[in-house]
């Protein structure tokens, strides 16, 4: 059996990770290490939880005595867990500093001495490029990241370069665009969009809603790491971008559209500070590899609307109940 630990695996991807993992490969007995912040949730894994071949440790990144025998016996260290909402980073940034830069660091540091470790693979994201204008970002371009999550990203995408470079260690770094799909924490665009406009409630744009961004599904993303981590090659980053680039507002219509709302749903609001106007990755590196996203945009957004839809269960706890949640909507949108 090949051992794969997987960070954050109660989260948005990491959970859609396990469970793809499961899937197709019936030999990887899978450790979910996770939080379980406001973000990690362990109806993510529902379905899953008591798999044979998968064990959940509620845990924290920044404890070096839960991960060291977790990431010694690994043989693949699949690192999702994080901070991830910038907005959030804006209100407060250092529980950024300290997961998403510091926990890495303590999940390096295991890693050096781990004996059968194969691959590490630091999940990056397209933002620490920061704002790209025109054209699309090559691996190999300068990092420029401009809000405190995208920094503290930047941060420990470097740090896991430098354990290759300096200790050659088996790390991979992947950078991916922004991903949808079900199970997505409805503090993030499309899955907020989506259950406010299910409720009848008013949908907040940033700014002029012109900023935009570069859409991949989460299976997609999901296959992109499986290929990666058979045929990465040790200290490389790979973009992994869904080549669907749209603009918040036509995403907004888009959403509103396949839920029958009308677009007076639509509240401009202030804009995000730093608002990154644009992201978009080059993806010739990974499609050399034979990778190619599979799922069209239209298609991934209506069934993206449609699981929102059929798993009220799901977000509705969260958005009614959840104080935590209730407040910190306050605190970003007012009442
Ligand atoms: P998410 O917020 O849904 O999940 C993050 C998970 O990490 C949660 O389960 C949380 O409980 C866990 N976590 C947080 N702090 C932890 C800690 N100290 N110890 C253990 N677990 C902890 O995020 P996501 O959208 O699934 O993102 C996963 C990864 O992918 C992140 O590294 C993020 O930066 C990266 N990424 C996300 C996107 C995107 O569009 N969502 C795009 C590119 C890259
Ligand atoms: O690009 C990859 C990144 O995508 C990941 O690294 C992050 O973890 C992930 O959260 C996501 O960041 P974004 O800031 O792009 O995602 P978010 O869903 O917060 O916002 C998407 C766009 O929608 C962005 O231009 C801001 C806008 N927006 C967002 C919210 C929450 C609004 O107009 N209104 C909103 O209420």
């Amino acid at each position: 059996m090949v051992e794969v630990l997987v960070t954050g695996g109660a989260g948005f991807i990491g959970s859609n990770f396990v469970r793809y993992a499961l899937a197709r490969h019936p030999d990887w007995r899978v450790t979910t290490l996770d939080k379980l912040t406001y973000a990690g949730r362990r109806e993510n894994l529902h379905d899953v939880l008591d798999h044979p071949q998968h064990a959940f440790v509620h845990g924290d990144i920044l404890d070096a005595a839960v991960c060291a025998p977790l990431v010694e016996r690994a043989e693949l260290v699949i690192h999702f867990a994080a901070e991830t909402h910038v907005d959030r980073s804006i209100l407060g940034a250092g529980e950024f500093i300290r997961t998403d830069v510091e926990g890495t660091f303590v999940l390096l540091e295991a890693a050096r001495r781990a004996p059968r470790l194969r691959r590490f693979v630091q999940i990056s994201t397209d933002e620490v490029y920061g704002s790209v204008p025109t054209g699309a970002s090559r691996e190999t371009d300068e990092l420029r990241p401009r809000n405190p999550y995208a920094a503290s990203k930047a941060g420990a995408d470097r740090l896991a370069y430098s354990y290759w470079a300096t200790y050659n260690m088996p790390v991979i770094i992947t950078r991916a665009s922004n991903n949808y799909g079900p199970y997505q924490f409805p503090e993030k665009v499309i899955p907020l969009f989506v259950t406010n406009a299910i409720d009848g409630l008013p949908v907040p744009l940033y700014g002029d809603g012109r900023n935009v961004r570069d859409w991949l599904h989460v299976q997609d993303h999901c296959a992109a790491l499986d290929l990666l981590i058979d045929q990465g090659a040790d200290g490389e980053v790979y973009n992994i971008g869904g080549g669907n680039e749209v603009m918040n507002v036509d995403l907004t219509h888009r959403i509103l559209a396949t839920l029958g709302r009308p677009a007076s749903l639509i509240q401009p609001v202030p804009d995000r500070p730093g608002h990154d106007r644009r992201y978009c990755l080059g993806t010739t590196k990974l499609r050399a590899l034979g990778w190619a996203p599979h799922v069209p945009f239209d298609e991934g957004l209506r069934d993206t609307v449609d699981w929102y839809r059929r798993n009220e269960w799901w977000w509705r706890p969260i958005k009614e109940q959840d104080l935590a949640f209730r407040s910190y909507y306050r605190t970003q949108y007012g009442r």
